[in-house]
């Protein structure tokens, strides 16, 4: 009898410390596509410090206003500023534009720039990934609107390969194919925004 339960015992603390040593990623997806690694999280953390010290040189002696564009840009903003050696302030807006089936553009939602006070301020506005160009185009006309001293945009990741693209931000982290990508606060129907890494999700309705 003790012997059983010893085993039994044995078996479930190996289960529990199997589960916690499978890789983040094959184990949090709700659906059953596949996911490539794009960007792995030492080469986002590497270029996050390039892009810190670009902008420390580009606004030497200014202050200036992050504005995250939610909810993409969430975990990008995060770890920007906290390597970013600059005086700075942080503002954010919520843009949507996806609608049920989590790939297609949908109608743009902007939220929260009644809330920003950026008048006569050096702005720069993040986001996650710009891919027609849409959402860039109208978050920085509106921002715009309100005066600000310089508007400028980063973005993590940048379709620039489309032959249509509406917008060209200020500064890009990567240059990416069009593909449908996931994790590190992007999303595909609100999911994967948790993963650490930029990944190809393989499949896109
Ligand atoms: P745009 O207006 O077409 O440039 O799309 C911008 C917004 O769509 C981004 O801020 C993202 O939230 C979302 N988006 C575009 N491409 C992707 C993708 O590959 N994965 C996840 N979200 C994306
Ligand atoms: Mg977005």
């Amino acid at each position: 009898m003790k012997m059983k339960l010893f085993a039994i015992l044995t078996i479930l603390t190996t289960t529990v410390m199997l589960q916690a040593q499978i890789k983040k990623g094959s184990d949090i997806s709700p659906f059953p596509y596949p996911l490539e690694m794009l960007v792995s999280k030492d080469k986002i953390d590497e270029r996050i410090k390039e892009a810190a010290r670009e902008l420390e040189n580009d606004y030497q002696g200014k202050e200036v206003i992050f504005l995250c564009v939610m909810k993409g840009a969430l975990f990008f903003t995060s770890d920007l500023l906290k390597e970013v050696n600059l005086p700075a302030t942080l503002e954010y807006v919520r843009a949507s534009s996806y609608g049920e089936n989590g790939t297609v553009s949908g109608k743009l939602t902007l939220k929260g720039i009644e809330n920003v006070n950026i008048t006569d301020k050096h702005v720069i506005v993040l986001d996650d990934i710009c891919d027609t160009g849409k959402t860039m185009t109208k978050v920085m006309a509106e921002l715009k609107k309100l005066h600000p001293a310089s508007l400028k945009s980063m973005v993590l990741l940048s379709k620039n390969v489309r032959s249509k693209q509406d917008y060209h931000p200020d500064y890009a982290l990567f240059d990416i194919q069009n593909r449908f990508v996931v994790g590190y606060g992007l999303d595909y129907k609100e999911y994967y925004r948790n993963l650490d890494a930029i990944y190809i999700l393989g499949y896109s309705d």
